[in-house]
């Protein structure tokens, strides 16, 4: 436990009563709040600052993990790949033998700790394009999520922030999409280097293919641009950090209560005889005494893609037989919760660097790592200011590829793309398999952006202390593997191109051995990785039908006074990553919670 957490138990029982500050003890909560947060993640605390702008609402928010603050690897931006997984900060979910890639087992990691997943991913900042919006509006039927709409709500969350080396990022980014005066600091690389040089190189060389793209943010997202990070100058930010900052954090209309998971959402039956959810329950672990709390207007589940729907099963919201299977009372038939599990299949690609400086040599030497940590701790500045790719580029297959014969096009339209690519400096990978000891590495990290695979999340127990069944059913639909297939031709030209001579000395390990479709398909079946976005597990659906989990006002359907504000909520997969889109959909989620309570 850290030094910031037993002073803060001490704070919760010297002010054993009072509002507003981090509460580590259940007993001490007041009995009138106006709304419960389940969950202090990326979209929790969000809806927790906003509501709480209102002095006259007290708001409530539990969250099963401890608090982000001491914990080096979870503010470095450097050490995001190391805060998970098997941490004390994580939900250790395993998926089940994903049959289309051999059988394999992945970890399926998600943050357990203020800020949730915001506090342990990797910062990529990605607004998704015009197209993504658009089409959720369509879908749900409500204009108010196009992309004229959403916009401004990523302009209200952003603090656009100086990178960490303050150079000139004049054309690195476009200052009139962006916001300056938000919570959320997102920011440019800050120590920028060879490899970034010869990435934008290749665009001035293959313009055709690889175009340069000054903002990556701005909503017409083929090309490939600097990367925009949630990073504040030099330190991670997460919701945790900006949403709960210390001047929100003390409003006394305000508590955090960390250490306590919640098991279950409490139903009554309203005046219509509809069931209304008028409470949680929640305890610190199995066995340990419970606790309720009734708020007096809603309940906002934002417990992310995984545990949203998890809870929604545990207190009776899903398919009935599943739910008779473990013994829980159904308060409401929906065999939707849990379903259409999507997420991208991501798989990593690498070469052997000519070069004795890539960020290899903090694996390899650790007197240079304690030199880098020496920098950063004591001036901010160096490698460690920066996330995992100085770069970040979404490019689509040409509709004249022979796969669109077989298959529809599944991306949301000409603005998004099919596929991504993230750039290492030094080895990287998704895949429990030990880093190399030796060697200089540049790996190009692709990431299938609009796949057509779909898994779920199921109960395998009524225990809340059980996880539940994570299956993202990766590369069970073939277009996955096709287009996989053709990300991993393209990521070969794009280090093909003559920016990369004499530093690109061919592709690493036995990558070379993989080369006809077929060689390619099993290479694609053994390495494919999640890159941990799961989304649309508690679909959003127009009311009018009898289909998703939630409305387009992000109400659970066929219950009152419960929302779901998180990525579950999504009925696609956004083509690129899921951070920035939910908190924009969370920010917007307040405003209409805002307004049917004014
Ligand atoms: C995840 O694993 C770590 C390390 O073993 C452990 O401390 C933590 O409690 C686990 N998390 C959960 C939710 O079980
Ligand atoms: C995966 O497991 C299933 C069920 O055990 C088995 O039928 C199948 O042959 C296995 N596939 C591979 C590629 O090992
Ligand atoms: C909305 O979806 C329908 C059906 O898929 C399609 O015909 C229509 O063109 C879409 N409208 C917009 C504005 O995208
Ligand atoms: C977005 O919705 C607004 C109404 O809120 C509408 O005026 C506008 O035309 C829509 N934009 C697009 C691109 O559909
Ligand atoms: C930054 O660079 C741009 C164009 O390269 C230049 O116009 C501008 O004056 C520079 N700004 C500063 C503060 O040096
Ligand atoms: C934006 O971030 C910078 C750098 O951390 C900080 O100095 C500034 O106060 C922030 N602005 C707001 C509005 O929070
Ligand atoms: C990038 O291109 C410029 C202009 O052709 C060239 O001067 C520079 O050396 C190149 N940088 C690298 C790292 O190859
Ligand atoms: C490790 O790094 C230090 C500092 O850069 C350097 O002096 C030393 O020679 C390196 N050791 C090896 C074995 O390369
Ligand atoms: C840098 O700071 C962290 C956190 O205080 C500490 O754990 C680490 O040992 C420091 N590293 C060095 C090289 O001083
Ligand atoms: C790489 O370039 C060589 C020589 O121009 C060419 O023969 C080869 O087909 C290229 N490979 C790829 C994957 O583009
Ligand atoms: C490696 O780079 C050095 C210069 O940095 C160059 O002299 C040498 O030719 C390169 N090696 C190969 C095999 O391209
Ligand atoms: C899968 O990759 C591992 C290394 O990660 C390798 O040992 C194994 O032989 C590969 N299996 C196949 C079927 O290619």
């Amino acid at each position: 436990m850290t030094r910031f957490l037993s002073s803060l138990l001490v704070a919760s029982s010297l002010l054993s009563s009072a509002l507003g500050v981090i509460l580590t003890d259940a007993t001490t909560i007041a009995k009138d709040y106006d709304f419960v947060v389940i969950g202090a993640g990326t979209a929790g605390n969000v809806i927790a600052n906003r509501l709480t702008e209102n002095p006259n609402w007290k708001v409530l928010v539990v969250e099963a993990g401890i608090s982000n603050e001491g914990l080096y690897l979870v503010s470095t931006p450097f050490f995001g790949p190391q805060a998970s997984p098997n941490k004390a900060w994580t939900w250790n979910y395993t998926t089940v033998p994903q049959t289309a890639c051999l059988n394999r087992t992945m970890n399926y990691q998600r943050g357990k700790l203020l800020g949730g997943t915001s506090s342990i991913n990797y910062m990529i900042y990605t607004r998704g394009s015009h197209d993504y919006w658009d089409n959720i509006a369509n879908y749900t039927g409500n204009p108010t999520w196009n992309w004229t709409n959403i916009e401004p709500y990523y302009i209200k969350a952003e603090n656009w922030t100086e990178p960490a080396d303050h150079h000139n990022t004049t054309g690195q980014f476009d200052p009139s999409v962006h916001g300056f005066s938000g919570p959320l600091s997102v920011s440019l690389p800050g120590s920028p280097n060879e490899l970034s040089t010869r990435i934008f190189n290749t665009t001035l060389e293959l313009p055709d293919t690889y175009p340069f793209l000054e903002d990556v943010g701005a909503g017409n997202g083929i090309g490939l641009g600097w990367m925009q990070a949630t990073i504040d100058v030099d330190v991670r930010a997460s919701s945790a950090q900006a949403y709960l900052a210390p001047k929100f954090i003390a409003r006394p209309n305000l508590d955090v209560l960390i250490e306590q998971q919640v098991t279950k959402i409490l139903f009554t039956k309203n005046s219509k005889g509809l069931p209304h959810a008028s409470g949680i329950e929640f305890s610190a672990g199995p066995n340990q005494r419970k606790f309720t709390v009734s708020p007096s207007k809603e309940v906002i589940l934002s417990g992310g893609s995984i545990g949203s729907p998890h809870l929604l099963m545990l207190s009776g919201v899903g398919d009935a037989g599943e739910l008779l299977e473990q013994n829980i009372d159904i308060v409401f038939n929906n065999p939707q919760v849990g379903k259409n599990l999507v997420d991208h299949p991501a798989l990593a690609n690498h070469w052997i660097a000519n070069s004795t400086q890539t960020l290899d040599i903090y694996r390899e030497n650790a007197t240079d790592l304690t030199l880098a940590e020496q920098q950063y701790n004591t001036t901010g500045t160096g490698t460690l200011v920066d996330n995992v790719s100085p770069a970040i580029g979404f490019f689509r297959i040409p509709a004249n590829e022979s796969l669109f014969e077989q298959f529809t096009d599944l991306t949301s339209g000409p603005n998004a793309g099919h596929y991504e690519f993230l750039w290492r400096d030094g080895w990287g990978s998704f895949l429990p398999v030990p880093a190399p000891t030796v060697g200089f590495f540049t790996t190009i990290t692709q990431v299938m952006l609009a796949p057509a695979s779909r898994g779920s999340v199921t109960l395998v127990s009524p225990d809340p202390f059980t996880f539940p069944k994570v299956d993202p059913g990766f590369l069970t639909n073939e277009y996955d593997v096709q287009t996989a297939r053709y990300a991993i031709k393209s990521a070969r030209a794009f280090m093909n191109a003559t920016a990369w001579d004499g530093y690109n000395l061919g592709l690493a390990f036995d990558d070379a051995a993989f080369q006809t479709d077929e060689e390619l398909d099993l290479f694609i079946r053994n390495n494919t990785a999640p890159i941990y976005h799961p989304t649309g597990t508690n679909r959003m659906e127009s009311s009018a039908k009898d289909d998703g989990v939630v409305d387009s006002f992000l109400q659970v359907k066929g219950v009152t006074g419960l929302r779901v504000v998180d990525t579950s909520v999504f009925p696609f997969i956004i083509e690129g990553h899921p951070e920035a889109p939910t908190y924009a959909l969370a920010e917007r989620a307040a405003d209409v919670i805002k307004s049917a309570w004014q």
